[in-house]
């Protein structure tokens, strides 16, 4: 029976969809993900036979509305799928991660009509998907520093500059991208636009070769006077800093749920390994040695499961939930980088090799601390909400 610790008490327990949501995702993770797992991870390859099926199944698109295909699901059994598929793979949660809360959600909350009729209803079929750029050579923490420029030219946008470390870099067949229309009007001067990868002048460039989530194609690149039809600009002249800072928010709800993964993916296994394992005659897990390290994981998995529950919660009810997103991905990074290191402790000389899945843990946990904003930008996030 694997790990599977639920909030207990009023508000907490999930209901039979939610349980449904679990099931099914632990289901695909078991069967389809872990086997090719530690392979994927060395080759640095996801199968996009694999990406498609994830679509299939309706893991890229869960909270798109039914309308354009979608799952039509709360953020809540998003989050709790993001659990179960990080747990055994988060190259694969973090391809969701990025399609569903960025480029999915994105686009259903600020895209017109016509734009979701033409790209929402594709991504939500699961045949294709999305990126989100926004970081650059010289802005990653500070976004509001675009250099990336896309002047106006009339009917179309004339796009020019490079885009660092992106998600779905290569498989993605439509772009989220950020960039400055008028450097005069700072943030207010951006705009995002929905480009096409077909289009003109757009080049993939260099793959990451990456310490964690080595199997999601993370890579450069780079727009060279590539036209963007007007009717492709996400929102009013000059939305677009404040579109990716609002997707952002969601979007880390949805990191803070794979590091929640993450840790509790190597929480299981240290557990069963806890109890086959023995030493000076019997299992680890009769040493307290042991039983303090697993009573602590489990005791921070859960806190930061009520930090990501709570946050998808309030998303769901229509509620603020920027300090509770930042919170949940602050915490649970945390969580996910010290759970994953005291597992390949409690694993000895086998958590160290990469048979045993917790060494590959402990490298994706690290990215969670920084994607989608680093632990630092939490806290300042988390204290402009505090001070406001
Ligand atoms: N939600 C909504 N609006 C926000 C916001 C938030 N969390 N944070 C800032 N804003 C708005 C402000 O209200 C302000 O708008 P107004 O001028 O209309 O009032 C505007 O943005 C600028 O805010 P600041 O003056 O505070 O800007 P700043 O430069 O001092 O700080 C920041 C902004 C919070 C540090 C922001 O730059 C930030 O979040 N940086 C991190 C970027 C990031 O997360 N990058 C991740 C890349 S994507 C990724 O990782 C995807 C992947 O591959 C997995």
């Amino acid at each position: 029976m694997p790990y599977n610790a639920q909030l207990t008490g009023m508000d907490f327990n999930l209901s039979e969809e939610h349980e449904a949501v679990q099931f099914a995702a632990r289901d695909f993770a078991q069967n389809e993900l872990l086997a090719g797992v530690i392979e994927r991870d060395n080759e640095q390859k996801f199968d996009p036979a694999l990406i498609r099926k994830m679509g299939d199944l309706g893991f890229l698109s869960m909270m798109v509305l039914p309308q354009y295909g979608g799952g039509g699901m709360d953020t809540l059994s998003y989050v709790i799928a993001m659990e179960e598929i990080s747990k055994i793979d988060a190259s694969a949660s973090v391809i969701m991660s990025v399609n569903n809360s960025l480029v999915c959600w994105g686009l259903q909350a600020y895209g017109t009509d016509a734009q979701k009729e033409k790209y929402l209803t594709r991504l939500a079929s699961g045949k294709m998907v999305g990126a989100f750029c926004l970081s650059e050579p010289e802005a990653g923490s500070d976004a509001t520093s675009q250099h990336t420029t896309a002047e106006d030219m009339g009917d179309y946008y004339l796009l020019n500059g490079t885009k660092n470390w992106i998600t779905n870099g290569n498989s993605s067949e439509i772009c989220l991208v950020i960039a400055q229309t008028h450097p005069d009007r700072g943030h207010k001067g951006i705009n995002a636009l929905i480009v096409e990868k077909n289009s003109a002048g757009f080049t993939v460039g260099r793959k990451e070769d990456k310490m964690g989530i080595r199997a999601s194609d993370t890579h450069t690149l780079m727009f060279s006077d590539v036209k963007v039809p007007k009717e492709n600009r996400i929102g009013e002249d000059g939305f677009g800093f404040k579109f990716a800072m609002m997707v952002l928010n969601g979007g880390r709800i949805g990191i803070a749920a794979q590091a929640l993964g993450i840790a509790a993916g190597a929480f299981e296994l240290s557990l069963k390994y806890s109890q086959e394992r023995k030493t000076f005659g019997k299992p680890i897990s009769n040493h307290q040695a042991i039983q303090f390290k697993l009573a602590e994981m489990a005791t921070k998995i859960e806190a930061a499961r009520m930090l990501v529950y709570k946050a998808a919660r309030l998303k769901d009810q229509g509620k603020d939930y920027i300090k509770a997103a930042a919170m949940a991905k602050l915490y649970a990074s945390d969580v996910a980088m010290w759970v994953t290191t005291e597992a390949v402790q409690v694993h000895g000389g086998y958590g160290y090799v990469k048979e045993f899945h917790v060494e590959r843990l402990m490298r994706d946990a690290k990215i969670t601390q920084i994607y989608e904003g680093t632990s630092e930008i939490q806290k300042l996030v988390i204290a402009r909400e505090l001070l406001k």
